[in-house]
């Protein structure tokens, strides 16, 4: 793993957006496995920008979401598909048959997710997953327990996660309990994953996942296991990290000598 300590959650963001820009300018017909959260909104707001001032085209690109919770209504205010309509999809030229957010009934569930693999194999694999990583560790909604090969499928959602989401609902009782969400073991398809985490109250489950051992209980230390992951801290998440001397020292190394292969593992 390659693991950046930013100083900030700007300059976090803007290193995974220029990674992003490096995969579009490479190959303009990249799959995207895109996040929602609060994590990767600086990352959007920066390919927005450069698509807008810059051209950055992302007319090819073709998308996958993470995870959506369990018959929310696209059009709702808090569904992951409004989410990625609102910081990114309408403000690039995405086409819109390109784009993938789970959706799903509870009645049909299974049919759609073996479709969504299905989809995402079509498309040719993903070509970088960007991720967030939740306070008990979960990658996408793979909460703790969650098997390390799991594949797309329906999950209940913890208390934790739904207490933390709560901030986006008008109260506790309207935050979904299901989700529709990859598994770990579609994540780990991925060519490349860029993991971001910013803040304080990241900074426990940053140093177990990374540092920690490989374990269910912590989905995202199953990212330990691949062989082109970035992790993009800010100083606060990066914090508990017992290597951050080494890491940095790499990143300072890297700038001045081989700016190229930031974000590739070496
Ligand atoms: C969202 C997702 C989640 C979030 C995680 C962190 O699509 O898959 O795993 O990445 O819950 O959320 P934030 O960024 O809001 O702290």
């Amino acid at each position: 793993m390659e693991i950046i300590i930013a100083d900030t959650q700007e300059e976090m963001s803007k290193i995974a957006a220029d990674m992003i820009e490096r995969q579009l300018l490479r190959k303009p017909s990249s799959v995207l496995g895109l996040a929602t959260g609060s994590t990767p909104v600086g990352t959007y707001e920066q390919l927005v920008r450069r698509h807008k001032e810059e051209g950055l085209d992302f007319s090819k690109v073709i998308t996958f979401n993470l995870d959506e919770y369990l018959d929310l209504s696209p059009s709702h205010e808090q569904s992951y598909r409004y989410f990625m309509d609102h910081h990114l999809f309408n403000h690039i030229n995405v086409d819109p048959k390109n784009i993938h957010v789970p959706y799903g009934h509870a009645g049909e569930v299974e049919e759609f997710c073996e479709w969504y693999e299905d989809e995402i194999k079509r498309a040719g694999g993903i070509d970088v997953q960007i991720l967030g990583i939740g306070a008990d560790g979960h990658i996408a909604f793979n909460e703790p327990g969650s098997s390390l090969g799991s594949r797309t499928r329906l999950k209940t959602l913890t208390r934790q996660t739904i207490e933390d989401n709560a901030r986006f609902f008008d109260n506790l009782d309207e935050v979904p309990r299901f989700a529709i969400t990859m598994g770990v073991g579609t994540i780990l398809e991925a060519k490349e994953i860029i993991i971001l985490a910013n803040g304080a109250k990241k900074a426990e489950i940053v140093a177990e996942a990374i540092e920690g051992p490989i374990t269910a209980q912590v989905s995202a230390s199953a990212l330990q296991m691949h062989r082109q992951v970035t992790v993009i801290v800010d100083a606060e998440a990066g914090s508990k990290l017992k290597r951050a001397d080494y890491y940095r020292w790499i990143f300072e190394e890297k700038k001045r000598l081989v700016p190229r292969l930031i974000g590739k593992v070496t």
